[in-house]
């Protein structure tokens, strides 16, 4: 798993314009929930264009280790058996997800209404990462959980041999608690309700959906209320995986920053819950087009072109387009260090939650590179210096996260002097090929620390 190998430095250097088309991988999100989905049905679901990196390899992994056969049989077409819902098996072993918290807080609600016990670890990463916002909800459906100080992995879930349906409303925006809630409901008899006062990604939803449980959403007086009635029979299913549009956010915002540059990123899933930065680089002034814009299965997608755009303004990011576009404030902030103005994030305490506190590693990474931000336990400013404004010559601090690592690689083709970073190990996590890609594009990414 990641970040248990030899640190891979990288360094990226200023160089000529970006040019060309960048096929991104398939989304990770979408992904996860389709194995997991996949393994409660009986029968056999096809899977195109899954994403093969380690977060969701784990996700595969813990899939066989409850019962569901999962098999490989070509690059990115896999096939699952699953077991039924109220099937899962009771693993023999540790669960190892990696360094993935979307895999152990989804997979850790889903057997929470099995009468199985599990243990569940992962790298140094997610085993700082609080899991009380899982084992909370849990509890109600009368699962037990048993993990280290403040709620850490690792952690012993006993699922409940008797569930109850529970009616939560989630305490913060977040998709995984929220999903993690839906699956135990799948397995506890009459309705379960979850409502959330902010939208997040809906694809578990949508997925669901697609899979024949019945689930309803409206929106109320309290929020997004999601109704799933319990003990559905799934049935398979064939899913295309769309393109991850937080991963076309690493080409889509280089292009934007490298003197000269004309990138084609096609075919990205452009769910309005996920395309909140790509509606942030427009109202700051970003020459990117959504062309050909269309649906297909279920979700509009198109193909994004970003081209190089020197006028660039900061702006105030809302607070109420955060959960849109959580993961992609690291990058969103390199942009903003390379824009006009000032750049003020509010509503993002999550971000302090995520792989790594991402507004630390952030703003010590910046603050290295020579730009000046500002921040509070809830937002991020970033000072813009201007098109290739950033001096750069430093090195970040990747502390085992993916997208910190590829943020401040797009900012070192853009700076003055080099960036480096310390640890690129965990890119494989979400975006094998990155390397590759970006070089076919013309960047310079060397594996050296300069
Ligand atoms: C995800 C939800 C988000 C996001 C993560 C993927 C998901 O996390 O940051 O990368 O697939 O449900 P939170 O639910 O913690 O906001």
């Amino acid at each position: 798993m990641s970040g248990h190998g030899t640190p891979i430095p990288m360094t990226a250097r200023r160089a000529g314009p970006l040019r060309g088309a960048a096929h991104v991988p398939g989304d990770k999100s979408i992904s996860h929930r389709a194995l997991i989905l996949g393994a409660l049905c009986v029968g056999e679901t096809r899977i195109t264009g899954l994403l093969e990196g380690e977060d969701v390899l784990a996700t595969a992994e813990a899939m066989r280790a409850f019962g569901a056969t999962v098999e490989r049989l070509s690059e990115g077409d896999w096939r699952v058996q699953g077991v039924g819902v109220g099937g899962l098996a009771e693993p023999e072993t540790v669960i190892d997800c990696g360094n993935s918290g979307t895999g152990v807080r989804l997979i850790m609600g889903l057997m929470a209404t099995s009468p199985i016990t599990a243990t569940f670890t992962g790298d140094a990463s997610l085993r700082s990462r609080p899991m009380a916002r899982i084992t909370d909800p849990i509890a109600l459906f009368g699962a037990a959980a048993y993990g280290r100080a403040g709620g850490r992995l690792p952690m012993t879930i006993v699922g409940s041999a008797d569930p109850v349906p529970v009616r939560y409303t989630t305490p913060m925006p977040s998709a995984q608690v929220k999903s993690a809630v839906l699956l135990a409901g799948l397995n506890a008899p009459g309705q379960t309700v979850v409502i959330e006062k902010e939208a997040t990604r809906d694809h578990t939803e949508r997925m669901l959906a697609g899979f024949g449980a019945e689930i309803t959403v409206e929106h109320t007086a309290e929020g997004r209320t999601i109704t799933l009635t319990g003990q559905p029979e799934l049935a398979p299913q064939s899913i295309a995986v769309p393109r991850d549009p937080s991963s076309a956010a690493f080409p889509v915002c280089a292009a934007l920053i490298v003197e000269g540059s004309d990138v084609l990123v096609p075919n990205i899933g452009l769910n309005p819950t996920r395309a909140g930065l790509f509606e942030t680089l427009r109202e700051m002034g970003a020459d990117l087009a959504y062309e050909n814009p269309r649906e297909e299965g279920g979700e509009p997608v198109a193909d994004l072109r970003a081209r190089y755009s020197p006028a660039m303004q900061g702006i105030r990011v809302p607070a109420e387009r955060a959960a849109s576009m959580i993961d992609e404030y690291p990058v969103l902030s390199v942009v903003a260090a390379f824009a006009t103005g000032k750049t003020e994030m509010v509503g993002v305490k999550e971000l302090r939650v995520k792989e790594s506190d991402r507004i630390d590693a952030m703003a010590r990474g910046l603050e290295g590179n020579g730009v000046t931000i500002e921040e509070g336990p809830d937002f991020f400013t970033v000072h813009g210096m201007g098109p290739g404004g950033m001096p750069g010559g430093g090195t970040a601090a990747a502390r085992l996260d993916h997208r910190i690592a590829m943020s401040f690689l797009v900012a070192g083709l853009a700076a003055q002097k080099p960036v480096s970073v310390d640890d690129a190990g965990p890119i494989a996590t979400s975006f094998p090929g990155f390397e590759p890609l970006m070089a076919a594009l013309g960047a310079r990414i060397d594996r050296t620390n300069r």
